[in-house]
Order: C-alpha cells, then sequence, then structure tokens
C-alpha cells in the first residue's frame, strides 16, 4: 500500500460501511470512514445499501450506516431497496442483526422530516436485535460549518469504541495524516492514439437486452430547445424535446428522465490546462483492489478529453476530502500548508468561506493552486474528483399525446454569489446550450419509475398542485388521463402558481383548450400581479369546499410538485386546515387524516431543491 510499505489491515476486524447517498455526500463520508479505518489499520469495505446483498448482513460483526434524508423524509435511490427489505412485517426480530452497529444521518434541519431515515433506520436495526455503538449521529446542512461539524466529534467516539474490544497492537501507531491513502485506480497512458478507438462506441443506444439505463443510455436526438419564460423573466426556462424513436424508452406520468450532462469545452481545456494534461492522449484504467468497478460507460481505452468532459465534476463544489487528498500530493509548500489548514478541523471556518459558501468549484480551486495541480499524479484523478452524477427531470409529456417524443421543462439554473462569474448548474445550462438547429444534437438519457403515481382508474378524481416548474409531471398526467378518455372537468384539478401570466405561464394555451372541452379545472395563482404575494396554497384554502369534497367524497388522489423549498409545508398546512373547516375535524385529527392519505399513497409529493 502506498505510504505504508507492507501494512496488512487487521484481520479479525471486518467493518464494513454501506451507505445510501443521492448527491454524493454520503458516500463521501463513508469513503472517509474507510481512509479513516485504514489508518487504524482497520479493514474497512464500503458498499452502496443497494448493492450489498442483504441476507449477509447476519454475519457481519460491525457496520457503519451512511444514510441521506431527501427531500420529504425519502431515502435516497440508492438504498430504496434495502428499505423496503428491511422494514418487511414478515423479517424475524432478533434473528438479522446479530452485529455491532452505528447509523450517520445527513440531513437539512429547516425541512420537516430532518434525518428521517437515519433515525428510522436506528430504530428498526435495534428492534431486529443490532447493538447500537453510539446514538445516531445527525449530521446537518444547515449547520454554519455543514455537516463536518456534527460529524467529527461522531466519529471521534466511534473509533474509541471500535477500538476498545480491539486495540491497536502496541507496535503500530496511526497512520499521520499527510500520507495519502491508497489509490482507487492505476491509470497507464498509452504511447500512441489506438487506431480502433470505442470512444463513440460505448453509448450507442437501444439495447436489444432491455430498455436504455445507466449502463446504456440511449442517445436521444434533441428536437426542440425553446425559452417559454418571457423576456422581462428573472429565469430562462427550457422546453426541451428528445425523438426517443426506437429506443425502447417508455414511461407513464409520473416517471423521470435522467440524463448525463457534459462539462463546458472551456472548463475542459483549463483543466488539462492546469494540470499539464494532454486531452488527445489515451489511457487505459484498471482498480487496483478487485471488486471496485470502474466509471461505468468508461470506454477502454479513453482519450483524457472524455474523462474530463464526460466522467470527472469539475464544476461542483469540493468536499472536505478534497482538500485533505490534495494536501497529501502537493510538494509546493506554501500551496501544502494552506490545503492543509483547509482540510484540518480547525480550519472549516476558512474552508467553508473559501469554497462551500461562495460555490467554488474544483476547477477554480485547481486554477488557484497551480504547482499543486500541475503536479497531480493522473492516477489521483478519479480518487481527488467525483463523477459527474446523472440529473433527474419529472417528464412533462404523455406519450399518447406526442408519440416517440419526451418532453421537460428545464429552469436553467445561474445565480450569483461573492465571486465575480455567476455559478452555473452543470446540466440545465449544458442543455440550454445545445442547438438543435445548428445540426444534430443528442443527449444520453434512461428513464426511471418517479416518485408520483397516478391512480389506474381513470375515474378517480386528482387534485395537482404544481407552482412554476413544478407543473411538468401535471402536464404529463393531464395529456394521459384526457388521452384515456373525456373527463368531466371536476376529475382534473389543477393548482398552478408562477409570478406573472405574462412572464412564466407555462403551456396557458393548451390549459385553455382543455378547459373549454371541459376536460381540467384550473385555478391560478399569480404572485406578482397585485401588492399582496398570492400563492397556490391560498388558492386552495379559497377552494377548501371543493377540496374537501373531492377528498373525503370521491376518494381524490392529492399531489404536489415543484421547487419551493417552504411550499410543500404550507401547502400540508392549508390541506390540514381545509380539513378542520370543512369536515370538522379536531388539529389531531386533521393531521392524522393527512398522515392517513399520505400512507396509503392518496397524498404524494415530488420536491426539489
Ligand atoms: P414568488 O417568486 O413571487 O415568491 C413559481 O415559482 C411560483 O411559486 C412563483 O409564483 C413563486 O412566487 C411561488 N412561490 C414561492 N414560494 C412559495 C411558497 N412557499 N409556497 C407557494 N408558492 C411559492
Amino acid at each position: 500500500m502506498q505510504g505504508s510499505p507492507g501494512r496488512t489491515p487487521m484481520p479479525n476486524t471486518r467493518l464494513l460501511v454501506l451507505f445510501g447517498s443521492q448527491t454524493g455526500t454520503a458516500q463521501d463520508v463513508s469513503e472517509r470512514l474507510s481512509r479513516e479505518a485504514w489508518r487504524r489499520e482497520l479493514g474497512c469495505r464500503v458498499q452502496a445499501l443497494d448493492s450489498y446483498p442483504v441476507v449477509n448482513l447476519i454475519n457481519e460483526p460491525l457496520v457503519i450506516f451512511v444514510c441521506a434524508t431527501t427531500g420529504q423524509g425519502e431515502p435516497p435511490d440508492n438504498m430504496k431497496n434495502f428499505w423496503r427489505f428491511i422494514f418487511r412485517r414478515n423479517l424475524p426480530s432478533t434473528s438479522l442483526c446479530q452485529m455491532d452497529f452505528a447509523v450517520l444521518g445527513l440531513g437539512d434541519s429547516s425541512y420537516a422530516k430532518f434525518n428521517f431515515v437515519a433515525k428510522k433506520l436506528h430504530r428498526r436495526l435495534l428492534q431486529l436485535g443490532g447493538s447500537a455503538l453510539l446514538p445516531v449521529c445527525l449530521g446537518d446542512d444547515q449547520h454554519e460549518l455543514g455537516p463536518d461539524a456534527t460529524i467529527d466529534p461522531w466519529l471521534h467516539d466511534l473509533w474509541e469504541k471500535v477500538l476498545g474490544p480491539h486495540p491497536l497492537p502496541l507496535d503500530l501507531s496511526l497512520t499521520p495524516p499527510g500520507v495519502p491513502w491508497p489509490s482507487k485506480f492505476t491509470l497507464k497512458f498509452l504511447q500512441e492514439v489506438p487506431s480502433t478507438c470505442s470512444e463513440e462506441l460505448c453509448v450507442t443506444g437501444t439495447d436489444p437486452q432491455g430498455p436504455p439505463s445507466e449502463l446504456q443510455p440511449f442517445l436521444a436526438p434533441m428536437v426542440t430547445n425553446q425559452r417559454v419564460t418571457g423576456p422581462s423573466h428573472f429565469q430562462d426556462v427550457r422546453l426541451i424535446e428528445f425523438d426517443i424513436t426506437g429506443s425502447g424508452v417508455s414511461f407513464v406520468a409520473g416517471d423521470v428522465v435522467l440524463i448525463q450532462p457534459e462539462n463546458t469545452a472551456s472548463h475542459v481545456q483549463q483543466f488539462c490546462q492546469a494540470l499539464g494534461l494532454d486531452p488527445d492522449q489515451h489511457f487505459t484504467l484498471q482498480p487496483r483492489e478487485p471488486g471496485v468497478p470502474c466509471p461505468a460507460r468508461l470506454p477502454q481505452p479513453c482519450s483524457i478529453q472524455r474523462l474530463v468532459s464526460q466522467y470527472l465534476d469539475i464544476a461542483s463544489v469540493p468536499r472536505r476530502s478534497f482538500f485533505e487528498l490534495l494536501a497529501c500530493l502537493s510538494c509546493h509548500e506554501l500551496e501544502r500548508e494552506k490545503l492543509l489548514e483547509l482540510s484540518s478541523a480547525q480550519g472549516q471556518e476558512d474552508l467553508c468561506e473559501y469554497c462551500t459558501r461562495p460555490r467554488r468549484t474544483v476547477l477554480e480551486v485547481l486554477c488557484d493552486f497551480p504547482h499543486t495541480a500541475g503536479a497531480i499524479p493522473p492516477d489521483r484523478l478519479l480518487d481527488l474528483i467525483p463523477l459527474i452524477r446523472p440529473r433527474a427531470f419529472s417528464i412533462a409529456s404523455s406519450l399518447l399525446a406526442h408519440p416517440s417524443r419526451l418532453q421537460i421543462l428545464v429552469a436553467v439554473v445561474q445565480y450569483q454569489t461573492r465571486l465575480k462569474e455567476p455559478r452555473r448548474g452543470l446540466c440545465s445550462n449544458w442543455l440550454a446550450s445545445l442547438d438543435p438547429g445548428q445540426g444534430p444534437v443528442r443527449v444520453p438519457l434512461w428513464v426511471r419509475s418517479g416518485g408520483l403515481t397516478f391512480p389506474k382508474t381513470p375515474d378517480t378524481p386528482v387534485i395537482m398542485v404544481g407552482p412554476g416548474t413544478g407543473v411538468a409531471p401535471f402536464r404529463a398526467a393531464i395529456q394521459e388521463r384526457v388521452a384515456q378518455g373525456p373527463r368531466a372537468s371536476p376529475g382534473n384539478v389543477l393548482f398552478f402558481g408562477c409570478r406573472q401570466r405574462d412572464q412564466d405561464f407555462y403551456w396557458e394555451a393548451e390549459w385553455t383548450e382543455l378547459q373549454t372541452r371541459g376536460c381540467l379545472t384550473l385555478v391560478t395563482a399569480f404572485s406578482r400581479e397585485q401588492e399582496q404575494k398570492v400563492y397556490v396554497q391560498h388558492r386552495l384554502r379559497e377552494l377548501g369546499p371543493l377540496v374537501w369534497g373531492l377528498l373525503d367524497l370521491r376518494g381524490a388522489h392529492f399531489y404536489l410538485a415543484g421547487n419551493a423549498k417552504y411550499m410543500p409545508a404550507d401547502v400540508s398546512d392549508a390541506l390540514t386546515s381545509i380539513f378542520q373547516e370543512e369536515g370538522g375535524l379536531s388539529g389531531p385529527a386533521a393531521a392524522a387524516y393527512l398522515a392517513r392519505l399520505q400512507r396509503t399513497l392518496r397524498f404524494q409529493t415530488e420536491t426539489w431543491a
């Protein structure tokens, strides 16, 4: 092992770290755990929860669960199967978990269900017979120093507990910080550009074995990329349409499409320059340890150009581990000192001020540490920089209304921090930059069933609340329901909110036409057309009798989608007051009524930050 020749992990200590991660933080924390275990001579494996065979838990002596909680209290996608399994009613208690465990949660205390997943998992593991080494760790994004403020002391206690029964042999001491941990991959440069280059072969589209997936996306032709907000609206929102003819891509209302974005050409060029890499050089990649997968779809051999543009998330905001490793790799005294400071426990406020708060990117940091950047060994690229994650968008069209087409509504993310250059969302800006009018444009995508499921019986009424781009999945649902047969208007009720009728009222003409045909009841809330803000929840309250009648008498389903942070809680409050006023329920009874709707999937939400 690099930095510590001849060391082998203690054979008797089998530490397993299982994570459920949506944006990569829980995975990053898990990898940190593994590095800290390595420094303490402990053997440690790290795996996503859903890629671990859960029945093997029975043989594990010591497991650390690192779990994020997403939006409204949901587990991340890569632990959804585990979540279903562990809460099975018929799972025999005290038979599965004879292990010692600890749960580290990551959440955001401004959301109602703060660290819901970690807390619930902790309780469930106790119920199943596990022994908790520590109380659950409640990592909080809202903490001014980030989740590390809570995680650091918790990890300190964890190692004390873990090493208590397994103390380090006397002749071994902790590997000091500053010695880099082993790298995951070996990257070998080829002397020549290979003659049969697989650059474009690996992402071809249809797979006779099944529909497109993360491993084999469909390269969908983009056919429309149109701004749908007015010229004076603060945000550029695009209606984007893909042609999915012959792709095997299929979906129903409520499903989401995953899109794999790329870095901009100028960022790729700056990065290669900063690191002294030749974009045209080709390499092969080999994991150092068996069982470590190479990045999905990475061709072998691959060019540096492709690695940087399609795999390395150089526009993301680096985490503390990035600074830690960079410090280990730096040979420039001043830069190394600064990097060590930024990655130390005492340097967290500085790190936040320099990087996290202003949303400085990996590329920008590397440009600030030119001597270090110029000497990064290529083997380390994949240890340092996370992979570009696919982004999920609610599908906004139905195949019944637009056969062979898939539409999405994309708000182009751009904002200012104290840095001069505006911050730009990678995927939305990449999509917005593509111009199908200038020649063929193809986008790697695949489809996944979404958080929303609409009633199978078309007679069941639906109430949909979708301010802003939150309306996207409801357009798909309305198109699907209308195509399935004419409906009386109370069957489809849409609450839509936007700032101004002439600036961000998406699909106004379509809704008007459906209303005229009696297929839709549309209720609008224009927040900025009068002195006082009017939001969807105000309209809901005004129409309390209709809402209560549909829910209580006609068994309607209620849906909520959107990106306003406070909107979901505000809408839930409006609903519970309607239950009290129209249904005569007490406060607690109204809350229980809402909880029952949630449990029976008659109240569903899809929200994004
Ligand atoms: P605002 O931007 O004028 O505050 C789509 O973004 C619409 O959702 C806009 O009209 C926006 O209003 C509104 N919105 C903002 N916060 C909201 C909240 N907490 N609840 C409901 N709607 C909200």
